[in-house]
């Protein structure tokens, strides 16, 4: 029974337009810990932009897993698009990529999303300042590689923290940029536990290291700047306040989140507390209407009533659930993903969204 069930998602999958089956090409060990998977281009290819995440969907143990990863490459360089998976500690996914992905392998995916990234054109003549904390390098990576190749006038400064020389992501890479772009690309490494013989930066990001950063490479008020942050929470608040204490204005930070520590809030418990709500939702032109019961998300809710809704990070951040509010009222746990013109915009996260009255339609596209 259970085999059915995912049987008849899995070809739901194949069938849907938000979808593809990718072929690993080739696996490259970065780091003890972090692999590259590089997939071969499918027919027709996929398009996508520096710095977006493709959701890979998974089978482990007769349960179909979802987690977002960060396409590593360029569209503008690399011939064929990559993703980086860095091990976490228990984790099921990570170590499920390191230890069983190999090439000739497919993986079905979720079409590349997100909005980190830039505009890349030749014009541009910028000053780019990217913060990037372990594997948070991996769509600033992308980004860079396409900031170089694309825009002969703009200069990348890039911090990069890991925790020990053996841990740099792209070490070999970074470098080889540096000489070839040797008047545009600047990266600085600052490591958390360097090994004996370590002469740069250690020691965890602080403001002061921020300050330094921002002070000797860029100017406050200037309006051709960009900075792309993307790394572990604490790092990225580091970040983030330091470029805000140096009044560069909020449109020209770029963060991308990969994980939020959850805190309980009282207004969750409240949530938890109200009646089933019904809500409509339009699912690719179709209209449902199901119930929300107490405590729920309306992804789950959907997903209990065998919608193929699309998800991926379900929580917050990275977006793929994003659905247009027509009408209604939604309280959000979450909504770091979403853009402050997507909030404007009415968008609304599925997957962190609870129903607070019975009004509530919302449109996927
Ligand atoms: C938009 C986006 C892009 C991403 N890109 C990349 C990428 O390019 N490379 C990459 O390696 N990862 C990336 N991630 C993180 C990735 O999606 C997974 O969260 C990560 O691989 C952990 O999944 P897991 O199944 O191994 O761990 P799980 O089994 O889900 O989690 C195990 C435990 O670790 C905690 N946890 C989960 N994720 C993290 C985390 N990132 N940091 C600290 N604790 C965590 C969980 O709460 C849980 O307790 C990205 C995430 C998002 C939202
Ligand atoms: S599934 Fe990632 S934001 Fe909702």
């Amino acid at each position: 029974m259970l085999f059915k069930l995912f049987k008849k998602k899995k070809d739901d999958l194949e069938n849907d337009d938000h979808y593809l089956t990718l072929r690993i090409r080739e696996t490259v060990q970065e780091t003890l810990d972090t692999v590259t998977i590089y997939f071969d281009q499918p027919e027709p290819i996929m398009d996508y932009l520096p710095g977006q995440f493709l959701t890979l969907i998974v089978e482990i143990d007769g349960k179909q897993e979802r987690r977002s990863y960060s396409l590593s490459t360029s569209p503008f360089v690399d011939p064929f698009p990559g993703i980086t998976v860095k091990r976490l500690e228990g984790g099921l996914v990570s170590n499920f990529v390191n230890d069983t992905f190999v090439p000739g392998k497919r993986v079905t995916v979720m079409k590349p999303l997100g909005n980190f990234t830039s505009d890349y054109h030749s014009h541009n003549k910028r000053k780019y300042g990217m913060f990037a904390g372990g594997s948070g390098i991996t769509p600033i990576m992308g980004i860079i590689k396409s900031v170089l190749v694309n825009e002969p006038k703009s200069t990348v400064h890039l911090l990069y923290c890991s925790r020990s020389q053996d841990m740099i992501i792209f070490d070999k890479e970074l470098k080889a940029l540096e000489e070839k772009y040797p008047d545009k690309l600047f990266v600085t490494h600052n490591l958390t536990q360097p090994k004996p013989g370590w002469e740069g930066a250690e020691g965890r990001l602080s403001q002061e290291k921020v300050t330094e950063f921002f002070t000797t490479h860029f100017d406050s008020f200037l309006e051709n700047q960009r900075f792309f942050i993307c790394g572990p929470e604490g790092m990225m608040k580091t970040a983030q306040e330091g470029l805000s204490n140096m009044d560069v204005k909020k449109e020209f930070i770029h963060s991308e989140s990969f994980y939020l520590e959850k805190e309980e809030s009282a207004e969750e418990e409240n949530l938890g507390a109200v009646v089933n709500r019904p809500i409509k939702l339009i699912l690719e032109g179709e209209e449902y209407t199901f119930d929300v019961e107490p405590g729920k998300t309306i992804l789950e809710a959907g997903l209990d009533e065998g919608l193929n809704m699309p998800y991926s990070c379900q929580s917050g951040l990275c977006t793929a659930c994003r659905g247009k509010l027509l009408s209604g009222e939604v309280k959000m746990e979450e909504d770091a993903g979403l853009s402050e013109n997507e909030i404007k915009e009415g968008y609304v996260l599925c997957c962190s969204a609870k129903p607070t009255n019975s009004e509530v339609k919302i449109q996927i596209d």
